[in-house]
């Protein structure tokens, strides 16, 4: 068994998590969010997305969102940006990390960013070297990495032939996405395994949704072959709009009880991301979806 001695967790709340929510979130809600994540000792707090409004309305305060957050010292706040139009306008607002994101299967890419995975490549690479010419962090995302709601199967081949892609265009990390939560440990480790004979597995993000329950499992899995960075967000929140069905990504705070199970650092407080988590589930009007959040606070 090869498991990291510390792991990074990316929290990604803010905006996976809120992007999907019917009714508007208030601004200084979302603001409050990413405060609170930051002081619960996560190291990167995805904070919003440049995209267009038309397509995910939630998202429309991105600007300020970014320029309204008091960032603490060490701490990321990526910002997700599909095109040119989205990076010129993040960076405007002070964006120091950006993330492109694309897909290992046509149909996703298409419903979500209307175009083909080789277009979007072609989109994100002007993105990629304008960040580079500011000296701004870029982050590269592959949605669907173990099955896509319009395709089914995809094959681990593709994956890497996308991350491998995002990573020589400059990305410093690509985020595995299982967009709809299908995927097993096994079938996990398969795509990892296939993925880092293209891309440094140091350099690989495990971006797990827990629509069947299984990210759990399936990060235990990835972990064991060395995968060090872990996207979650508090409370479970989350689910995308160009994947029915697809609930939230894994809970923060379940990865956290984890990972301290497993006597892996990753500099969370547990106690303050599931009072995190309690509070923005109540601002929302529904109980937390993470299972160690809610048997907390019933100690
Ligand atoms: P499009 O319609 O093809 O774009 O959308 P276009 O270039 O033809 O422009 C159409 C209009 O959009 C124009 O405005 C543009 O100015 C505007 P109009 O002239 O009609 O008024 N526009 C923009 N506005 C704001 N910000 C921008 C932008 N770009 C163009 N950046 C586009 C293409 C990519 C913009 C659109 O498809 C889009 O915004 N998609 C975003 C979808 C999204 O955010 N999905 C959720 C995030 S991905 C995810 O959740 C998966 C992930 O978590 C990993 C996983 O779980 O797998 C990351
Ligand atoms: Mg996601």
């Amino acid at each position: 068994m090869n498991f990291p001695e510390k792991v990074r967790i990316v929290e990604v709340g803010p905006r996976d998590g809120l992007q999907n929510e019917p009714e508007t979130v208030a601004t200084e809600t979302k603001l409050e969010l990413i405060h609170r994540l930051a002081d619960a000792g996560l190291p990167a707090v995805e904070a919003t997305a440049f995209v267009s409004p038309k397509w995910v309305p939630q998202m429309a305060d991105h600007e300020t969102v970014l320029t309204g957050i008091r960032r603490r010292a060490g701490v990321a706040y990526p910002v997700l940006t599909p095109n040119m139009k989205g990076f010129d306008a993040a960076a405007a607002a002070g964006a120091e990390e950006v993330a492109v994101f694309g897909a290992a299967s046509e149909s996703f890419s298409k419903k979500n960013i209307n175009c083909s995975i080789d277009e979007s490549l072609e989109r994100f690479r002007p993105v990629a070297e304008a960040a580079r010419a500011r000296g701004i962090r870029v982050r590269g995302y592959v949605s669907c990495v173990l099955g896509c709601p319009y395709e089914g199967t995809i094959e681990p081949a593709a994956v890497a032939r996308v991350a491998r892609a995002l990573r020589e265009m400059g990305c410093y990390e690509i985020s595995l996405g299982d967009t709809i939560g299908t995927g097993t440990p096994l079938k996990a480790q398969r795509m990892i395994a296939a993925v880092a004979e293209q891309v440094p597995v140091e350099a690989l993000a495990a971006h797990f949704h827990d629509t069947y329950g299984q990210a759990l499992a399936n990060l235990f899995a990835v972990l064991e072959l060395g995968v060090a960075t872990v996207d979650a967000s508090v409370a479970g929140l989350g689910g995308c709009p160009y994947a029915r069905g697809a609930s939230g990504n894994v809970a923060t705070e379940d990865v956290v009880y984890m990972l301290d199970g497993m006597g892996i650092a990753s500099g969370v407080d547990l106690d303050a991301v599931a009072a995190t988590g309690r509070w923005i589930s109540a601002e929302l009007g529904r109980e937390p979806a993470s299972k160690v959040g809610r048997a907390l606070a019933a100690e």
